[in-house]
């Protein structure tokens, strides 16, 4: 085990949010992406239940599943009347502008060993490794829990049982910038007590 802080803070400081806007269409390697998910893989899990599970979808596999949320979106938006023509179309042409989507998803523990937080967390964890990782490569990234993440229905989609849970769209893509962040000040956001 070697120590060497330097790159995790750099990597860390420097990881950000990058959207489809500012990608420029150039494909990432898959090899880049399989190291993604090998190192979301390595996340933490009380009793190791490991509840991430991945979806990639890229080339062809975009138009599936644009066509999948859309179809989706639109069955429950026509049943309660709340449908609308921009958001459809949105959800099928959004996914094309990535090179990758990775679908994100929590497969509940079947014993329920653990509080359900508890595999979301982890999960959440999967996930910061895999934009940890992207960032050292400098390709770009985020994760969408718009569209079609909280429906119910979507589940099935996906191949998931009704005690799992959809988490999200990691959109994968070139960036052609990197933003800067920001942050409130750390000190004000813990407490330190030593007598
Ligand atoms: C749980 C979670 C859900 C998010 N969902 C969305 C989303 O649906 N749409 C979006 O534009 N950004 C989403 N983001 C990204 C945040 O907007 C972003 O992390 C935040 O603005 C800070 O920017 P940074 O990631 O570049 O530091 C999400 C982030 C997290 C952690």
């Amino acid at each position: 085990m070697t120590k060497e802080p330097a790159p995790i803070n750099n990597i860390i400081r420097s990881r950000r949010s990058i959207f489809p806007r500012d990608f420029t269409g150039a494909r990432v390697e898959d090899q880049v992406v399989r190291q993604m998910l090998e190192n979301a893989n390595w996340a933490p899990s009380h009793k190791l239940t490991e509840p991430w599970r991945f979806i990639v979808y890229t080339g062809e596999g975009l138009r599936r599943l644009a066509e999948l949320q859309a179809a989706c979106y639109e069955s429950r938006t026509r049943a309660d009347g709340t449908f609308s023509e921009d958001k459809y179309i949105k959800l099928l042409k959004k996914p094309l502008e990535s090179s990758h989507i990775i679908v994100v998803a929590m497969k509940r523990d079947p014993h329920k060993r653990l509080p359900e937080v508890e595999e979301l967390g982890a999960v959440f964890c999967a996930i910061q490794n895999m934009h940890l990782t992207a960032t050292a490569y400098g390709i770009g990234g985020y994760l969408s829990t718009g569209g079609i993440t909280y429906f119910e229905e979507a589940k099935q989609l996906f191949g998931l049982d009704q005690e799992d849970r959809l988490i999200g769209f990691f959109h994968i893509g070139t960036p052609a910038q990197w933003p800067d962040g920001h942050r409130g000040p750390f000190e004000s956001k813990f407490k330190w007590i030593d007598k």
